[in-house]
């Protein structure tokens, strides 16, 4: 089974997709690569909006996404990419941006140097009840700002463009080594790459990738009969 951990394919939610037509060659490219799964991991800025009105947003995206959806199609679990920011462990709705019917949350961090402010903000999520935090792309992180991070209960999902890169390819093979990534993801913006990007970083995530796909399908508590029928 693959599983695309992280994609912006959600019509008109974000800058990743920007309709019904451009969401269709996506997922049409998803199936040409053989891609069962993708949490679709649309934006979610929290100066920008509520939780309350994005999740009204991506239930009219999803109702989109379902008149042009076909059988052949990756099966797409609705959830976020849920930008850090002060205070946004105490609102009550965060939970609700979990991928949908599980307690996996996607948090992207900034680029460049993390406050002590935001790195206490992503403890105190780490310290919810029942939630398991996922970090968006950590190769993307400088390495000593992981560092400050590096005894929280999280886990880590790496992008497909790190492996394809040859500037950035031994720091996320060193990733993959880490018992904390569990997850690949094409991050996937419009049609460009596409997924051929996807699956070329699976042949260098090589002896890697059923480790990473067990433990995506194990984290998402993805049935895996229902995904095999
Ligand atoms: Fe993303």
């Amino acid at each position: 089974m693959i599983i695309d951990f992280h994609a912006h394919i959600l019509p008109g939610l974000d800058h990743g997709c920007d309709d019904v037509l451009t969401c269709y060659k996506q997922l049409e490219n998803a199936a040409r690569y053989n891609v069962d799964y993708i949490v679709s991991t649309s934006h979610y800025t929290p100066y920008l909006e509520t939780i309350s009105s994005f999740l009204k947003r991506r239930d009219l995206s999803i109702k989109e996404l379902y008149t042009i959806y076909e059988d052949w199609m990756p099966k797409i679990m609705p959830a976020a990419e849920v930008l850090i920011y002060s205070n946004i462990d105490k609102d009550k709705d965060l939970l609700n941006l979990c991928a949908v019917n599980t307690n996996t949350l996607l948090i992207e961090m900034p680029v460049g140097i993390w406050s002590d402010e935001i790195v206490n903000t992503l403890r105190s999520i780490t310290l919810l009840s029942d939630v398991k935090v996922v970090l968006a792309h950590v190769d993307r992180y400088l390495v000593s700002e992981m560092k400050k991070i590096e005894y929280l209960e999280l886990k880590y999902q790496i992008n497909a463009s790190a492996l394809c890169s040859i500037k950035t390819r031994r720091r996320a093979v060193e990733l993959l080594r880490n018992d904390k990534t569990i997850a690949l993801g094409s991050d996937i913006h419009g049609i460009k790459s596409g997924y051929s990007q996807f699956h070329k970083s699976l042949k260098y995530a090589n002896k890697y990738k059923p480790k990473l796909m067990a433990s995506a399908s194990k984290i998402l508590e993805i049935n895996l009969n229902e995904v095999n029928t």
